[in-house]
């Protein structure tokens, strides 16, 4: 295996277990793209091992801290370790995430399950090339129905590969009923946005959903197939209304409301127009949901994501009945949760009122947060009550 040296700094931060080196970051390199290397300090002491990608900006992914070799027992374990982190899962759901890149220590993998199929995201070059390694792993551990590879085309195209979207092994059917709690959704892993379920906001669902009241009326503004608002109907809200731009998810979100039995109102709107126009309505809301996409994709653009982010909330505080709850969300990396408290805070100035905190939330545990890798706390919120 070729050797890599590093900076100081660079150094520095792997010995405090952040998996990642970037181009910058080295003084010697070696290796071919997608190659095995070991990667050391200036004075030649060992770091880890990771494989190696010039062409990407994080030049080197560190798959182990530790001397060992990456054959398919490191697989099985890896995988083994990272199954076993899911069993508090156990009884709740049939769909989660088995793998979470870094925060399982296989960086550039994803791997989600619903309800015995997979859904295989390969991020990176290197990850590819273990395919060889992990994948016989993968299917002796779990014995899939099907495995579906979707992977995610602009991280894909940074580290120079094709995008893939194709069927792996066995067979996947167009729909796939899962299981969340008392709830039942419908997914297409094929059509469907990410790998086709927004997995990450389980234990959002259940908070947000455990605090309705009977009849309350609930506005889910990025609502995708409707599970935030279907939790809420199965909870025992009077009126659901889902707001989401796209077609084809509130087509599967009217499926989801039938299969589920509860009734509710699917509009297909851009978010910000809706919002803007709602204080005009007569529509008053006992709770307000929004969870939009990562606006801020790169640190540059997080001033203009949370001015956005300011401008929903002002208007979701403005068409919430007295005592009405807020649950907000932000799943961007470059977003903190102070940044997301101070846009509420400035949000509900704005009209001279203020907010209590009922709950922080984050992403459920199938997606680790590793403090270690900041990186890998992505998904924050809070629910409030307007003062
Ligand atoms: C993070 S997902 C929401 C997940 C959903 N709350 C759930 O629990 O399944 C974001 C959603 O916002 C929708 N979206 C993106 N931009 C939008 C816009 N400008 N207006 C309305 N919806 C939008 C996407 O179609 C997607 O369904």
């Amino acid at each position: 295996m070729k050797t890599i040296t590093v900076k100081r700094p660079a150094a520095e931060r792997l010995r405090a277990f952040h998996p990642w080196v970037y181009r910058t970051d080295i003084l010697q390199a070696a290796g071919d793209p997608g190659d095995l290397v070991a990667v050391h300090d200036p004075g030649g002491a060992f770091l880890g091992i990771g494989y190696i990608n010039p062409a990407s900006e994080i030049s080197v992914r560190i798959l182990s801290f530790s001397r060992v070799e990456i054959n398919r027992d490191f697989f099985r374990e890896r995988l083994l370790t990272a199954f076993r982190k899911r069993e508090v899962l156990a009884g709740r759901t049939d769909a989660c995430r088995l793998v979470h890149a870094e925060a399982d220590e296989l960086p550039g993998l994803i791997v989600d399950d619903y309800a015995g199929h997979l859904v295989l995201q390969v991020n990176t070059l290197g990850m590819e090339r273990m395919q060889e390694l992990l994948l016989p792993e993968l299917l002796e551990l779990r014995r899939p129905k099907g495995i579906y590879g979707k992977s995610d085309a602009a991280s894909r195209r940074r580290e120079g590969l094709d995008t893939e979207d194709r069927v792996l092994h066995g067979e996947i059917p167009g729909r796939i009923e899962i299981r969340e709690g008392g709830a039942r959704f419908l997914v297409s892993l094929r059509e469907g946005q990410k790998t086709g379920f927004f997995l990450d906001q389980r234990r959002n669902r259940e908070i947000v959903s455990s605090c309705i009241n009977k009849g309350d009326r609930v506005l889910d503004v990025f609502a995708h197939t409707g599970a935030f608002g279907i939790h809420a109907a199965l909870n025992g809200a009077g009126r659901v209304r889902l707001v989401d731009a796209s077609r084809e998810a509130l087509a599967l979100a009217r499926e989801n409301m039938a299969l589920n039995g509860v009734s509710g109102e699917a509009v297909r709107a851009d978010a910000f127009d809706f919002l803007t126009e709602a204080p005009g309505t007569r529509d008053r809301y006992d709770l307000v949901i929004l969870d939009p996409p990562p606006f801020a994709k790169a640190k540059r653009s997080t001033a203009g994501a949370l001015k956005g982010m300011r401008h929903l909330i002002a208007q979701s505080l403005r068409i919430l009945r007295p005592g009405g709850l807020l649950a907000v969300f932000s799943c961007s990396h470059h977003v903190s949760q102070e940044d997301l408290g101070v846009a509420l805070l400035e949000a509900a100035a704005d009209r001279g009122g203020r907010v209590e905190v009922l709950e922080h939330l984050f992403q459920d545990r199938d997606h680790p947060q590793i403090l270690n890798i900041p990186m890998s706390l992505y998904l924050k919120g809070f629910l409030v009550r307007s003062l």
